[in-house]
């Protein structure tokens, strides 16, 4: 029977995964293993902290000895990692962080799953959860594909590369069972609102000025968050070991187009006249190293393992809209204390 340690648990995109397995797979045994550092809230997995098959361990992954006794406490038999640093800005303002948490962190977890598996590597998987910002930026034209070069052009998209390429390594040079999915951004319930979608959600909510970067014709391909938490759980269980699988919403927009979006949803959800929300749209200085267009291909996942997006933007954005407004304690709580002075910080000279 599975034991999956599923690291980053706490985080956004991970408490969606956590809540999946534990709740679609009684038969293994769910262990949550988080740090806890400010994007990682427990208040994300209420509803499931007492399952009986969910487990939940602080612990940083770059700790050797900590990773070593969880594997040895529960018998971890599968590893599906996301723990990680997730936010380009923090990754310019503290590139150490990332190259601590993504890579060292990363390489950490491989040596001591090589380790406690090495009697048998056909019996266990590492599963390592990645971005497509590993494959830098496009122009007008393309897409992402698995065979797409990497180029990776951010301190957090250059770490992502980095561990992937570990991953990769410890399958062809040790023989561990790796697959590595590269997801394009996602959006839903429990985002950290330092991102564009929650930020944006958040911003109009409390009638703050809504900081567009640049010209803000950056485009993104939104996917919703539990269609990323199906195409994990699909790969998990019959993705091709060694390989390599894009994931993504079909689903591009403009960074100023979706807040216009945005703004048209929640005047209408908050019942303020038509184009309110608009006028707090503020252009502010560009992020460093911008990349100007992501899209990915998500055509192999497609063909091999029947995964599309079960959700359109326009309903997935609405669900999402809803589940900030309904849950206001959750959004004060995470913008308090340590977001504050970021916010401050990360959005001051404009
Ligand atoms: P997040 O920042 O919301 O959550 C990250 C989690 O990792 C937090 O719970 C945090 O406490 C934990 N963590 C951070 N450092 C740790 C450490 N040293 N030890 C243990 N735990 C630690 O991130 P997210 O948006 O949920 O992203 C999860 C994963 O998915 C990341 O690996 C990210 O690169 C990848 N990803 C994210 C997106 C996206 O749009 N958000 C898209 C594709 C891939
Ligand atoms: P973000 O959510 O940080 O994701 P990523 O940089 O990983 O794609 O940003 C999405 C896009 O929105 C990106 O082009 C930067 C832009 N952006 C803004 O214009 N204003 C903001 O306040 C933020 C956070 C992002």
């Amino acid at each position: 029977m599975k034991t999956i340690l599923i690291t980053g648990g706490a985080g956004f995109i991970g408490s969606h995964v956590v809540r999946r397995f534990v709740t679609k797979y009684p038969e293994y045994t769910i262990v949550n293993l988080d740090a806890l550092t400010y994007a990682g809230n427990l208040e994300n997995l209420e509803d499931i902290e007492n399952a009986a098959n969910y487990k939940f361990e602080k612990a940083d992954i770059t700790d050797r000895e900590a990773m070593s006794n969880v594997f040895d406490k529960y018998g971890i038999t599968d590893v599906v990692h996301l723990a990680a640093e997730s936010h380009v800005d923090r990754s310019i303002l503290s590139p150490m962080d990332f190259v601590y948490t993504n890579v060292i962190g990363t390489v950490n977890l491989l040596e001591v799953a090589k380790n406690k598996w090495k009697d048998d590597y056909s019996t266990h998987l590492f599963y390592h959860v990645s971005t497509d910002e590993v494959y830098g930026a496009l122009g007008s034209e393309g897409l992402f594909t698995e065979e797409t070069r990497y180029d990776p052009h951010s301190p957090y998209s250059a770490s992502k590369a980095s561990s992937d390429h570990f991953v990769r390594a410890y399958h062809d040079t040790y023989g561990i069972k790796v697959v590595v999915s590269n997801c394009s951004n996602n959006y839903g319930p429990y985002h950290f609102p330092e991102k564009l979608i929650p930020l944006m959600i958040n911003n109009i909510i409390n009638n703050k000025p809504l900081p567009v970067y640049g010209d803000g014709k950056y485009t993104r391909d939104w996917l919703f968050v539990k269609d990323h938490a199906i195409a994990i759980d699909l790969i998990f269980h019959e993705g091709t070991v060694g390989g390599t699988y894009n994931i993504g919403g079909f689903n591009e927009w403009k960074n100023i187009d979706l807040v216009h979006l945005l703004c048209d949803q929640m005047d209408e959800k908050l019942g303020r006249p038509a184009g309110t929300s608009k006028q707090l749209i503020t252009y502010v200085k560009d992020r460093p190293g911008h990349d100007r267009r992501y899209a990915i291909d998500a055509g192999k996942i497609n063909r091999e393992l029947g995964w599309e997006p079960s959700v359109t933007f326009e309903q997935g954005l609405s669900e999402t809209i809803d589940w900030f407004l309904a849950n206001k304690t959750w959004l004060d709580n995470v913008t308090s204390g340590a977001y504050a002075s970021y916010y401050d910080n990360q959005y001051a000279s404009n």
